[in-house]
């Protein structure tokens, strides 16, 4: 049994998260949790809030409120949007807390002490009316590129590009009520020395080349990045910032007062604080060892494309740092796999909170409930290439292959066996070769889908299962059970069983993805999609669930169609 922990990045508390969020790193690492249940693993599946960032802070003077109050508020909405979409994290934590703080600290001690944190001063606009050093996204002023006067200190909204704030032109203060230009003064501030880690972190990576090849093509890009002095490879990374919402930077004196650790220092490490924190309310404090510590743990993140530099190059060399100072059986593990996916778009962009353009995972589940939506989302996860939602296409999906291949199915053999054989499953031994073809065609389809699960290649997963149903559906039309009852009785007997059989594997293979339908086809069948199973102590061999003379539960239509109108308009 392998030790597994999965991560999900943590969502910024700034706002809600949607079907883009959804589809990149919350849904596929649901599935893989699961996954890995069933093969009987040990699996912790570890997400939370991202409390921090600049952000947050303006949206809470603009709503005026307090930040924590902020993130409260989208702590509790996500989570329970989360969970209404099925997608059931063993802890669900928020990074700011005095734990996280306290570790975050550690970590900041010990890469200062193993000389990977210097400081140093730059210059940073400073606003002599609010009397503070602005942070750049407190910064507006016309873009350098296109024009735009309302571009943001580091990025211009209007035209996509980032550039440094001091290229900005005419800049002026974003603080409410402000307004003013800011003037460039001297600040000291802290800086993790990539630079130094740079071969450490190149041997990573090297180690690495099975990852998706946009992941490792991100991060060697990363480590071959040239700086405008000319010099490749990984520069000293400003890791504090002129704000009074973050962890404390953990030094005395005046120079930290107004300062804070940015929030990209601290938010991988809530991974660690919130498997400390789940060991602990499960009576077990030194058990979030047996993961982070343990080389024999597998690691996987699961990220969008935009944190992948974070994940495979800035966390790792953080770890790395931390782990010169520690003796070799206390050493943090990295991961072992930075799953990233492409970005899912809306109207051909990428969702965003100031668009509003995306769907809300809470809104859709509302309407359709999380089978549907978890269907959809996981037949277009954009694993390779950016991919699109449209209302439309959803309902086509759903009609066509859920409701037209999957459900009625399901519908056709179980209701034949309901009215035919006294709702038990007749006896199958008249097999010949297109019954055995057909069985070997069930374990085809199982396998390919486990096969392609193990690799993260999830929409082909759950297409072979849906290949099963659509094998079912012309294995009953070319046997024409109907019409066989009259003619061959214990051919049609065996059509049934097969039918079964593979109704049986439709229940199984469903279940990383649609968890709810696969616990009622299972249920048809006396069986329970409980830990016992996925501890192997079930036989869940197709074959043994639709076994010659098991009693059948009555069938509920699965997946009812939806009409035009009930999309939103
Ligand atoms: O992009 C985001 O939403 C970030 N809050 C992700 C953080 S992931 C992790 F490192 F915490
Ligand atoms: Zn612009």
């Amino acid at each position: 049994m392998a030790k597994v922990l999965v991560t999900s990045a943590l969502p910024y508390a700034n706002g809600r998260a949607h079907l883009g969020h959804m589809a990149g790193a919350y849904l596929p690492a649901d599935i893989y949790v699961r996954w890995r249940r069933l093969r009987g693993d040990d699996v912790v599946f570890i997400c939370g809030s991202d409390s921090h960032g600049v952000p947050i802070t303006l949206n809470a003077v603009e709503r005026g409120c307090t930040p924590k109050e902020v993130v409260d508020e989208n702590h509790a909405a996500n989570g329970a949007a989360f969970e209404q979409a099925n997608i059931i994290f063993d802890y669900w934590g928020r990074t700011d807390c005095p734990q996280h703080a306290a570790l975050t600290q550690e970590f900041f001690r010990a890469l200062a002490d193993g000389g990977y944190i210097d400081d140093g001063e730059i210059e940073q606009y400073y606003s002599e009316v609010s009397e503070m050093f602005l942070p750049d996204r407190y910064v507006e002023g016309t873009c350098p590129r296109c024009g735009s006067d309302s571009a943001r200190g580091d990025q211009c909204d209007n035209c996509g590009s980032t550039y440094e704030v001091t290229d900005l032109i005419d800049p002026r203060s974003a603080l409410p009520g402000d307004n003013s230009t800011p003037v460039l003064k001297p600040t000291l501030h802290w800086f993790l020395r990539l630079d130094k880690l740079q071969g450490a972190m190149e041997e990573y990576i090297d180690s690495r080349s099975g990852w998706r090849p946009a992941v490792v093509g991100t991060a060697r890009g990363w480590l071959k990045m040239k700086s405008p002095d000319g010099a490749v490879g990984l520069r000293p990374r400003c890791i504090t910032r002129d704000t009074e919402w973050g962890v404390e930077i953990p030094i005395e004196g005046d120079q930290v007062v107004g300062k804070r650790l940015y929030v990209w220092f601290d938010a991988p490490i809530g991974y660690v604080t919130f498997t400390q924190q789940l060991f602990a309310q499960r009576g077990d404090p030194d058990g979030w060892r047996d993961y982070w510590l343990n080389p024999d743990c597998e690691i996987y993140n699961f990220i969008g494309k935009d944190n992948t530099p974070f994940h495979a190059v800035t966390f790792p060399a953080m770890q790395w740092g931390v782990n010169q100072s520690q003796p070799s059986d206390t050493q943090y593990q990295l991961a072992t796999e930075v799953v990233a996916s492409e970005y899912l778009n809306f109207g051909g962009e990428k969702g965003s909170k100031s668009k509003g353009n995306a769907v809300q995972i809470g809104d859709f589940v509302a309407r359709f409930g999380a089978e549907p939506l978890r269907y959809y989302i996981t037949s277009i996860l954009p694993e390779e290439n950016d991919s699109s939602f449209t209302w439309d296409e959803f309902a086509h999906r759903y009609n066509g292959e859920l409701a037209d291949v999957l459900g009625n199915f399901v519908h056709r053999a179980m209701t034949f066996a309901h009215k035919y054989y006294d709702g038990k499953v007749p006896d199958g031994s008249a097999a010949g070769e297109a019954e055995a073809a057909q069985r070997s065609d069930i374990d085809r389809c199982l396998r390919e889908s486990h096969e392609s699960l193990d690799g993260f290649k999830l929409r082909v997963a759950l297409s072979r299962v849906l290949d099963l149903a659509r094998a079912g559906n012309r294995f009953f039309d070319d046997k024409a059970p109907w019409k066989q009852r009259k003619e061959d009785a214990a051919g049609c007997a065996t059509t049934i069983q097969i039918c079964l059989e593979t109704v049986a594997a439709l229940g199984l293979g469903l279940r990383p993805f649609l968890p709810e339908s696969a616990t009622k086809i299972l249920g048809w069948f006396g069986v329970s999609t409980d830990d016992a199973m996925a501890s192997g102590s079930h036989d869940t061999r197709p074959a043994t669930i639709a076994s010659v003379g098991r009693e059948l539960a009555k069938q509920e239509v699965l997946f009812p169609k939806i009409e035009a109108e009930d999309l939103p308009q």
